[in-house]
């Protein structure tokens, strides 16, 4: 079948090849699933250096999938022909070939609603804004919340959302606003419309607005920093933040990059890497067919140009999904 490879650790090159028909332990909840759409993430290619797979694995790149069930446990709740998606486990190859692998516990049913190119740009970005938001952020408990908890816990509730027209951000900025959050998002000049229509009651233009003199004045300051970017925007946000507020980050641990004049008391800081988790997949998928959502495509190409596509998500100044159709090409 053909894929993609990386074939070094410690180099971002990718390369075009055929790779054997991956083989399914069902006893193991394994799916066998065509592919029809996959979707890279932003910054993935220095995954496996950085965070090296606990067990050496064929290094395919695209964490998110949109296809159809082949074959897999005869009890399970996907059957062959099926239509799913998910962001599949980083322990295992990602997607970017015509047969992969899905978990019974990472999969759900594609939305109704979707192509399979709008649904393989959803999974990863807005399993992630939900863990942060139910999860991670500690705003609702320490545990996960339920959508009523969640909702209790983060009405009113300023947040601030850096790169808030990312693939995460757009995601994060929809669900904190529908769960009563006061949503501040940073983007560029050409993005500002489209953060305020997501829900945002105030966008900064990160290429004008110094985000620690806006935070100057006390009102502006936030209860929690949700950081998609990290480097200086992350530590810049740290100013924006009130006492005894949070600072997450989903590129690296705030504290990285916390200023060493930094005054602030009884700050929290978080950095988590994101789990697949049908559960919340499934719940993304009820707000995509009440059309309360969406994820937003930048760019669909064929597997075959995946340099090209790779440099425009390495851009870092995607608009949405990059997504490949394994469709187009053949
Ligand atoms: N920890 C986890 O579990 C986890 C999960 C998913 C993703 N991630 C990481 O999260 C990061 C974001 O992923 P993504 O998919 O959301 O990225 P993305 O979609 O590629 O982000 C691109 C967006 O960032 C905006 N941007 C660039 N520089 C900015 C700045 N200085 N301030 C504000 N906005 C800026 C761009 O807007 P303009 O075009 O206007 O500049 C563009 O809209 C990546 O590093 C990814 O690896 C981590």
């Amino acid at each position: 079948m053909r894929g993609i490879i990386q074939p070094n650790t410690n180099s971002k090159e990718l390369s075009f090849t055929t790779l054997p028909t991956p083989a399914i332990n069902p006893s193991l909840g394994e799916h066998l699933i065509q592919v029809k759409t996959c979707a890279p993430c932003a910054g993935e290619l220095l995954w496996p250096k950085n965070f090296p797979p606990p067990n050496p694995r064929e290094l395919v790149p695209c964490p998110d999938v949109a296809g159809v069930i082949i074959s897999g446990p005869e009890d399970s709740p996907f059957q062959p022909g099926d239509e799913v998606y998910a962001r599949t486990n980083y322990i295992r190859p990602g997607n970017a070939r015509e047969f992969t692998i899905g978990l019974t516990d990472e999969l759900a049913h594609k939305p109704k609603t979707l192509s399979w190119v709008a649904a393989a740009a959803v999974p990863v970005s807005a399993e992630t804004a939900w863990q942060i938001l139910f999860i991670h952020a500690g705003i609702a408990g320490d545990a996960e919340a339920d959508l009523g908890t969640a909702q209790d816990a983060w009405k009113g509730k300023r947040v601030l959302v850096t790169a808030a027209s990312g693939g995460v951000g757009m995601w994060v900025v929809q669900l904190a606003t529908l769960l009563g959050a006061e949503v501040v998002g940073t983007c560029g000049t050409a993005n500002i419309a489209l953060v305020q229509s997501l829900g945002a009651k105030e966008v900064l233009d990160y290429r004008s607005t110094n985000i620690r003199e806006w935070a100057e004045d006390p009102v502006k300051k936030v209860d929690v920093v949700i950081d998609c970017i990290g480097r200086q925007s992350l530590e810049d946000a740290w100013w924006t933040v009130r006492d005894g507020g949070v600072v997450l980050s989903i590129f690296q641990p705030p504290k990285q990059v916390c200023p060493a004049e930094y005054t602030g008391t009884d700050v929290k800081d978080v950095f988590f890497v994101m789990e697949p988790v049908r559960r919340h997949l499934e719940s993304i998928t009820k707000l995509i067919e009440l059309g309360t959502c969406r994820g937003m495509i930048d760019s669909v190409w064929p597997l075959e140009q995946y340099e090209e596509a790779f440099k425009r998500l390495d851009g870092g100044h995607a608009r949405g999904k990059i997504v490949f159709d394994l469709s187009l090409n053949q």
